[in-house]
């Protein structure tokens, strides 16, 4: 089974898969430059809830570290928190490194400390990938035929996965039997990096497009739907890539079974429900154009967002790093 190094730091600089590139080139992105780092999440380069957490936290010890004061760190926050407003994990990691600041604020080793603390909320990525895996499969009660929406893999974390990390392990335990991937538009995570990453590791795939899920269902091809999350509320309402409530609605209609596996730093407490759940609006050209290519007119009013909330009473389970939750959620 292979990963994808989607987040390293190596030599001083942040090294990152460029996502945009996937899967017809493997080109990386090597930086030191907070700036740039910004750019590479606002542009997806690097995507994916806890890969944005990372890639922040990394910017801020490696700005700070080139321009150490109280000020510029508090520059660097400010731009890294406008860069994407939906996913909790980019928060989260951007807060446990100012805990750190301020804790050793007049600390000499106060650079070494905020690189650290990025290294240590990668290699725990690490590990809650690992820990979600495991106990994601408790979903396969046989040998499943499983659908997927958007990328919840290595390319969206630090380690194996979310979502897609329990369907490599139920395929490692002769669990899986197929996967199903919606091509998830606009800007096709799907077809373009789950798909990627189940070629890697040998798994058996077949793309779909998104409005293809109620068919594949009703043909009873599909026996349970895994995503990832972005940002689930306190009573589990669940924000994930726009189109999966759409599968939550289908999941139910046809009664299958739709799961969601996230870390708990994806558990956003201070949000009751989902109505709370900033969502993330995407530039009207990735609805006009594909690659560049014009495909409807420029004039044309555009709605995009980039995500939708799954109310918590179609959610089968939640699966975090520390439990296998079942509804009533109460984070
Ligand atoms: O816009 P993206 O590609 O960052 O959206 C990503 C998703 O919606 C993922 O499903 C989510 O972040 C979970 S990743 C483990």
């Amino acid at each position: 089974m292979q990963d994808l190094r989607t987040v390293e730091f190596r030599d001083g600089n942040l090294i990152l898969l460029d996502q945009t590139k996937l899967p017809l080139r493997e080109e990386y992105i090597t930086t030191k430059d907070y700036e740039r780092i910004a750019l590479a999440i606002e542009r997806l380069e690097v995507r994916g809830a806890p890969a944005i957490g990372v890639a922040a936290a990394y910017a801020l010890a490696i700005g700070y570290s080139l321009e150490p004061s109280e000020e510029s760190f508090n520059k660097i926050y400010k731009r890294l928190e406008k860069t994407r407003p939906t996913a909790v994990n980019l928060f989260w990691a951007l807060e446990e490194m100012k805990k750190v600041f301020y804790q050793h604020k007049h600390s000499k080793e106060l650079s070494e400390l905020l690189l650290r603390k990025a290294r240590e909320i990668l290699h725990d990525d690490i590990e809650k990938c690992e820990a979600i895996a495991k106990n994601g499969l408790k979903i396969f009660h046989s040998k499943l035929n499983v659908l997927t929406h958007c990328n919840a893999g290595s390319l969206a974390t630090a380690g194996s996965g979310t979502a897609l990390n329990v369907i490599k392990k139920g395929f490692e335990n002769g669990l899986v039997n197929h996967v199903f991937v919606d091509e998830t538009r606009p800007l096709l995570q799907g077809s373009r990096l789950t798909a990627f990453e189940l070629e890697k590791n040998g798994i058996p795939f077949t793309i779909n497009t998104d409005s293809t899920a109620a068919f594949l269902m009703k043909q009873g091809k599909i026996d349970c739907v895994i995503v990832g999350a972005d940002r689930i509320a306190a009573n589990g309402d669940t924000a994930n890539k726009i189109g999966t409530y759409n599968l939550a609605v289908l999941a139910n209609f046809h009664r299958i079974p739709f799961y969601v596996a996230a870390p708990t730093s994806s558990i956003d407490k201070n949000c009751s429900d989902g109505s709370e759940i900033k969502i993330e609006l995407r530039d009207k050209s990735e609805i006009t154009h594909i690659k560049g290519i014009q495909i409807t007119k420029e004039n044309y009013d555009i709605y995009s967002p980039a995500f939708d909330v799954t109310p918590n009473s179609l959610i089968t389970a939640i699966i975090t790093e520390k439990d296998f939750h079942l509804p009533p959620y109460n984070f």
